[in-house]
């Protein structure tokens, strides 16, 4: 099992919002929100696990892939700024999914939820960016920051197509 750095809290959900206290993401915060975003993944994987309309789940699935994405971003991020490369822990190792769920109800509750969080990831990214001194990690930052804004829209989308 890989292990948080000391001081991160042990939930994704809460490991980011303690993130979001950052202006500027030192290399030990990005190897952790990488973590956090595999786990986003896996999260939107187990809410497409259990919508039954077809484009819907296909729109959580194209979420949950390019948070995964957005992981990899961070590991480019990450050997720009130390030069050294971070792997990421398979998903059994990574300390996050040690609370991750194995089933999860795709309701109006989450689906809100995740509008705002993703809006809120957006806009913490480009915080992140704004503030990151090498400009190319700067632009890999306003990458995921603008995906997150894309994440936001589809699950609004789904919310509606449930709705129908
Ligand atoms: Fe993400
Ligand atoms: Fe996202």
């Amino acid at each position: 099992m890989a292990t948080l750095p000391a001081g991160y809290p042990e939930q994704a959900f809460d490991a980011f919002a303690y993130l979001k206290s950052r202006t500027e993401l030192s290399v030990e915060d990005m190897q952790v929100l990488a973590m956090i975003e595999c786990f986003g993944e896996a999260f939107y994987f187990l809410l497409a696990d259990n919508v039954k309309n077809d484009e819907a789940k296909a729109l959580l699935t194209r979420n949950g892939q390019e948070e995964r994405g957005h992981a990899h971003r961070l590991l480019k991020a990450i050997k720009l700024k130390s030069g050294t490369d971070f792997e990421l822990p398979p998903n059994e190792e990574n300390p996050f999914f040690k609370f991750c769920p194995t089933e999860l109800a795709c309701d109006d509750a989450i689906l809100a939820a995740l509008v705002q969080g993703e809006a809120d990831g957006d806009l913490v990214y480009q915080v992140w960016a704004d503030h990151e001194k090498d400009s190319k990690v700067a632009d890999l930052l306003r990458l995921n920051g603008r995906e997150e804004t894309r994440h936001g829209e589809r699950v609004a989308e789904v919310t509606k197509l449930l709705a129908a």
